[in-house]
């Protein structure tokens, strides 16, 4: 949660940072501000809500030329989303100003120390609490040094800042690292401060942090379309790194020991256009219009002679069991998994929440392989999991969509899910996509024990076929989707049910709806409801229904004729050749893969409802794209 970026170079800092968190924006928008330096004053802008407030201010207020600035827009951890809390925040004697991603976990406790010494907060916030415990650890320093305790005077310190600037680099960033080290939980901070105008100072901990570098020009940030109009040669910062980056050179080293570290520059092949509308009113529409393409670009290179090829995993020992583990729409992608993994795998499969899991002591087999699932790569849940998983001594396999993220760097194996960049808060694409990659790898695994070989075929030629089926279906899905939505969009709740492989589907078909519109959804096992949901039938509480033509079907089509029979109003999305007693049908063409072309639906039911009902498609309230705090 949280985007943050910090640029040094020689273009205009403001419009450049204001752009970069327009990129950033997903991540959290309920408030947003930017630092940068004039002559050696430090200016800070904040506001209120979406970044355009921000644009807006600045505007008015801001119109010089600065070579140095950071960002910042926020989903609110500490404090109220109201200005006081928005970052960035000083330190109490203005020397400086951070932004700042995660939780200092133990802030109370370091506030009450400096609160003991006399200092004084403005915010609720954590982040201002470490800003000043920097500036605490830098009085200490400079007092050592100098004999003489002038922290609090601006124009002397300003002076001898001009006239020692190497000393005081030096002690700037003994200063950020003692603080850094006192501080516990997670953090990707960017810092700024007049006293060391030509550089910034940034580092991570269990929070995303990566180094764009450019022709005379660096930038940190939480994601790569923050920069990517300027640069995609990419530093992937590791925990416990810091940078101290200036217009004409960068250096990475570690927090405890100092010590320098030579990292690797990755190419990103992503483009722009990824990481823009492209004439779509809506991300999220967009993202769901890609879906074919993401389906091809997932199956390229991974198909041989109708074999699977997935060479990452060449070492990987043949598991006894596999755990998936994951959050939200992820998580749902691996329940779906589960039916495919333990058919063609044969092998038992479990799938958990990973906020529960990393939690309850789990007791996991010698021979069990660990699947984590994660469009971000970053959520604080599935990386605390992967974490425990290893710790425990047990492999773990990624699956994610950006490269060089936490999850695909901490796993022992990663396979990447091609999907592109997500920028919408509701995922879409990116499920699509760990559908794909899971359903290859529970055909790889058939492989390698030589089991269901024609069935695999089957599903492989189906699999080539189906980029064409949705790209040609995606229009009528577009106007059925959006005649639905008007039709349904009196209800307060919702119902989604599916059975089979359609059940996990059922669960991302309520989350989408409820996420996007604020409608209330529920997902079932169709087999459930008459173990109490169905009580809540009547002629205001409608259900969406997956009919798929596989050997549930006569089973589910009983379970929505128990619904109808209560007054319950049914849309029921089936197959083609198929037919159900009911008003409301939407007719999907026959595949044997039926989920890829229903979660589309459902993707676009959602996204037309919360648009005519007015809502925000692409940020909705309260949430984030990427959970990086518990
Ligand atoms: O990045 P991740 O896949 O780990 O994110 C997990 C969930 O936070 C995410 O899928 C969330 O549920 C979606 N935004 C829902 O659309």
């Amino acid at each position: 949660m949280c985007g943050i970026i910090g640029y040094c170079g020689h273009r205009p800092a403001i419009p450049l940072v204001l752009e970069g968190l327009s990129r950033l924006e997903y991540r959290g928008y309920d408030s947003a501000g930017l630092a940068f330096l004039q002559v050696s004053d430090l200016k800070i802008i904040r506001s209120e809500g979406k970044l355009c407030n921000l644009v807006e201010k600045v505007a008015k207020s801001a119109n010089t030329f600065a070579p140095i600035g950071i960002g910042h827009t926020r989903w609110a951890t500490h404090g109220l989303p109201v200005e006081k809390n928005a970052h960035p925040h000083k330190s109490y004697n203005g020397v400086l100003a951070i932004v700042h991603n995660g939780i200092i976990e133990n802030f109370q406790e370091i506030k009450n120390v400096l609160l003991e010494k006399g200092y004084e907060f403005y915010s609720d916030t954590d982040t201002e609490v470490l800003a000043n415990l920097v500036a605490d650890e830098l009085d200490s320093l400079l007092q050592e040094k100098y004999h003489t305790k002038f922290i609090d005077n601006a124009e002397i310190l300003m002076h001898k800042a001009q006239e020692d600037n190497k000393e005081f680099l030096h002690c700037m960033e003994e200063a950020f690292c003692n603080a850094l080290k006192k501080a516990h939980g997670a953090y990707a901070v960017v810092m700024l401060s007049p006293l060391i105008p030509q550089h910034i100072m940034a580092a991570r901990l269990s929070a995303p942090l990566l180094m764009g570098i450019g022709v005379g020009e660096y930038f940190v940030a939480s994601d790569v379309p923050a920069f990517l109009p300027y640069t995609r040669e990419v530093i992937f910062l590791d925990d416990r790194e810091f940078a101290i980056i200036s217009t004409s050179s960068y250096e990475i080293k570690n927090i405890f020991s100092r010590e320098k570290i030579e990292k690797e520059i990755h190419h990103i092949p992503w483009d722009l256009q990824g990481a823009a509308k492209d004439g779509y009113k809506h991300f999220m529409l967009k993202e769901i219009m890609e879906q074919p393409k993401v389906l091809r670009d997932c199956l390229v290179g991974r198909l041989q002679n109708k074999n699977v090829l997935l060479p990452e995993l060449d070492n990987l020992k043949m598991p006894e069991r596999i755990r998936i583990i994951a959050c939200g729409t992820s998580y749902n992608a691996g329940l779906w998994s589960q039916y495919y993994l333990e058919q063609l795998g044969q092998i038992p499969v479990s799938v958990e929440i990973a906020s529960e899991f990393r939690y309850r002591k789990p007791i996991l087999g010698k021979n069990e392989l660990i699947i984590v699932i994660s469009q971000s790569g970053e959520t604080a849940d599935t990386l605390g999991a992967l974490r425990l998983c290893k710790e425990l001594g047990n492999t773990v396999l990624g699956i994610c969509n950006v490269l060089g993220s936490s999850v695909a760097r901490e796993a022992d194996f990663c396979l990447y899910t091609q999907a592109g960049p997500e920028i919408s808060v509701a995922s879409t694409k990116a499920m699509l996509s760990q559908m794909v990659l899971l359903l290859l790898f529970a055909i790889y695994l058939g492989q390698r024990k030589n089991s269901h070989q024609e069935q695999a075929t089957e599903i492989i030629n189906e699999l080539l076929r189906l980029p064409a089926v949705l790209e040609k279906t995606l229009p009528q899905l577009c106007e059925k989707a959006q005649y639905f939505a008007y039709k349904y969009a009196f209800a307060k709740s919702f119902f989604y049910l599916g059975r089979g492989v359609a059940f996990s589907l059922a669960l991302e078909g309520a989350l989408k709806l409820k996420e996007l519109s604020y409608i209330h959804a529920e997902g079932y096992a169709t087999g459930e409801m008459k173990h109490g949901p169905i009580a809540l039938i009547d002629a205001e509480f409608p259900t969406f229904a997956l009919l798929f033509d596989d050997e549930y079907f006569s089973k589910v089509r009983s379970g929505i004729l128990e619904v109808k029979s209560r007054q319950g109003k049914v849309i029921a999305l089936l197959q083609e050749g198929t037919m159900l007693e009911n008003d409301d049908l939407w007719f999907i063409p026959k595949t044997s893969l039926p989920e890829f072309l229903a979660l589309p639906a459902m993707q676009l039911f959602s996204y037309e409802m919360a648009d005519y009902l007015g809502k925000d498609v692409d940020q909705p309230r309260n949430l984030a794209k990427s959970v990086t705090v518990e």
